[in-house]
């Protein structure tokens, strides 16, 4: 038997695989085609204090092995979450971990406060310090300062709810951002969230998503994705939970291998809703064929030389 159970400061996984934010719904959608016993955990979409209708169309775009987003955070705010989408997720035989994106530190610290105190169920709070796409939003993870004062002034209202930190890839440092999110008092860093990309309708010469610029995700960013992780876990600050073009069981070892101590399946839920649980199905087959009996015995076992 190989044990699957992962933790990440004081969160706890019967396995390290989940479903990123954005990418699974409110997993209601998902009910049908998903045996959630099999997940490590579900990451429902972004919520924020207020409803918004996110950006003009066109939203997504196809591009060489991967997708173009900019829905904008479209949600119908915290309240409307936790009255009616929270009932129905904590019923769910994995574990919820709740996301949320405030437009200010304030609004951030206001809204964890409303998780610690309505949010029964939830197994942890991702914090999307990094969403691309939200017009005059401010990427808050781009400044180390920031990040940390975000993060601890959550962790202060919320001193027992494990708090992940969503990173944005798109800094020159990544690891100076995930020390500041493990200064905070962060449990665990998400690396990553999407990069920052274009597509152009060069006989129109107009941009092809109604917000010009939206955020590159799927296979094309997996390299990418992995050198983040490899990274952030070289610093032995936080544990990291790897996102990133992962749609197959070799990738997810791939990302076990450099650090990751879980694994988030983003856009491959659009083309293959059934991967996650597939993958996690197979998973104690590829941690054996490595000698483990552990998946924790593979983590960060990536061999320099020899
Ligand atoms: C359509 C779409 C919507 C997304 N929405 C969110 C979101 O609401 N909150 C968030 O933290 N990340 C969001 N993401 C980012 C993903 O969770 C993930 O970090 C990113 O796509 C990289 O992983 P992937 O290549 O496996 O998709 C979204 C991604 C996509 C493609």
């Amino acid at each position: 038997m190989v044990d699957l159970s992962v933790t990440l400061g004081r969160l706890h996984l019967r396995n390290p695989i989940l479903v990123a934010s954005g990418t699974f719904g409110y997993a209601k959608e998902m009910a049908p085609l998903v045996d959630f016993t099999a997940l490590g955990g579900v990451i429902p979409k972004t919520v924020t204090h207020a409803p918004r209708a996110g950006n003009s169309p066109p939203r997504t775009v196809e591009t060489a092995c991967g997708m173009l987003n900019a829905i904008g955070l479209d949600n119908d705010g915290l309240d409307h979450f936790l009255a009616h989408h929270l009932p129905y997720l904590r019923t769910l035989p994995t574990a919820i971990i709740g996301n949320i994106a405030g437009k200010t530190e304030d609004e951030f610290v206001q809204m964890a406060t409303h998780v610690h105190e309505a949010g029964q169920g939830l197994a942890g709070l991702e914090l999307n310090l990094s969403c691309p796409n939200v017009s005059g939003g401010l990427d808050f993870a781009t400044d180390p300062a920031v990040t940390m004062r975000i993060v601890r002034r959550c962790r202060d209202v919320c001193p027992d709810l494990p708090l992940i930190a969503k990173l944005t890839p798109n800094v020159t440092d990544i690891q100076a951002i995930a020390k500041a999110a493990a200064d905070g008092g962060a449990d665990a860093v998400s690396a990553v969230n999407t990069f920052v990309g274009m597509a152009v309708d060069w006989r129109r010469r107009r941009p092809i998503l109604g917000n010009v610029t939206g955020g590159l995700s799927g296979p094309a960013i997996k390299p990418l994705a992995l050198r983040a992780v490899w990274r952030i876990a070289q610093l032995k600050a936080v544990p990291v939970i790897g996102v990133g073009g992962i749609g197959t069981l070799d990738d997810v070892m791939e990302f076990l291998v450099v650090g990751a101590t879980a694994v988030q399946i983003g856009t491959a839920n659009f083309y293959d809703p059934t991967a996650s649980v597939r993958i996690a199905t197979a998973l104690p087959g590829a941690i054996a064929s490595l000698g483990a009996n552990r998946v924790t015995d593979v983590v960060g076992t990536l061999a320099l030389r020899g």
